[in-house]
């Protein structure tokens, strides 16, 4: 796969670059290798900017988030923290602009590599998918700056991992390895270094070549059963599943079928 194909996007973010390797995917790369992609808020708000902006945008079925070799992320931007008050935090709405993450519709696929720490750990798990690198390494070490996660690493990380071992990783800096985020059911998949945001996009690709209208309807259940009982979590699905039915795209997959030939998907 090319992935040199020219920048497409509007460069004016600082800490984030924005591409579109292949046909309809989107890629976000995090952009401070000085400070391991720590995520000051102008990054997380450039982050946030992207994400939406490939949402609106037609040609674009699925959206990669990735750091470089090193890291992913080391998390939140320490130093930016670091003398705040409780009124400052609060006035600042830090991880109110990450409610925002949960409204992007197209699938986010995290390509994750090196140091996947605390808000960047947390930032990972917030993404519908990850494909780690054999060196990646994930965490909650805010134990160690006497806080704990404040965006989903006592929540979504123990509705992943379980809570004896959530326990050890929130209460006592214990880090997981690639190997063990893929049996834990963090990552789906582990590549080798060279060849981690190859397959991330390549994977990206394929989901961005289906139903558009099926994509967005399956992560939504699927993101919904972290929240619902299972009674209201299948009645939710059940309704999504009718609701395709009032879709073109449904008419042409089932039509296709029929007619032994490969559908074209219209996303209406
Ligand atoms: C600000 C950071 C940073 C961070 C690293 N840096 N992590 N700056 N915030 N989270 C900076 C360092 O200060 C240093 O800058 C440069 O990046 C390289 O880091 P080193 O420590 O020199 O690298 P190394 O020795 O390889 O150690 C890597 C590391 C370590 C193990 C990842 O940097 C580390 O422990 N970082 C902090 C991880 C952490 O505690 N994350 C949780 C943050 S709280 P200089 O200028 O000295 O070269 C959090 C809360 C989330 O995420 C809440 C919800 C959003």
């Amino acid at each position: 796969m090319d992935l040199h194909t020219p920048d497409l996007a509007p460069i004016n973010f600082q800490d984030i670059i924005v591409e579109r390797p292949v046909e309809r995917v989107g890629l976000i790369r995090l952009n401070r290798p000085q400070a391991l992609n720590a995520l000051r808020s102008q990054l997380m708000e450039e982050l946030i900017n992207a994400l939406q902006s490939f949402d609106h945008e037609a040609t674009i079925g699925a959206i990669v988030i990735t750091g470089n070799d090193k890291a992913f992320s080391a998390g939140a931007d320490i130093t930016e923290m670091a003398n705040a008050t409780l009124t400052d935090m609060l006035n600042r709405g830090m991880i109110e602009r990450w409610r925002q993450l949960r409204n992007i519709r197209k699938p986010l696929i995290a390509a994750v590599s090196g140091h996947c720490l605390g808000g960047g750990c947390e930032l990972a798990i917030a993404c519908d998918i990850i494909v780690a690198s054999e060196t990646a390494k994930f965490g909650q070490p805010e134990i160690n700056i006497g806080v704990i996660p404040g965006a989903g690493g006592t929540q979504r990380l123990t509705k992943a991992v379980g809570k004896s071992l959530a326990m050890e990783i929130v209460l006592n800096d214990r880090r997981l390895t690639a190997e063990e985020a893929l049996r834990y059911g963090l990552a789906s998949r582990i590549a080798p270094l060279d060849q981690y945001l190859t397959d991330a996009i390549s994977l990206a690709a394929q989901i961005a070549a289906r139903a558009p209208l099926g994509v967005q309807m399956g992560k939504e259940a699927i993101n919904k059963s972290f929240e619902m009982s299972l009674a209201d979590g299948m009645s939710y699905e059940e309704k999504l599943f009718y609701i395709l039915f009032a879709s073109e795209d449904q008419k042409e997959g089932m039509r296709a079928f029929v007619e032994k030939r490969k559908p074209v998907w219209r996303g209406q």
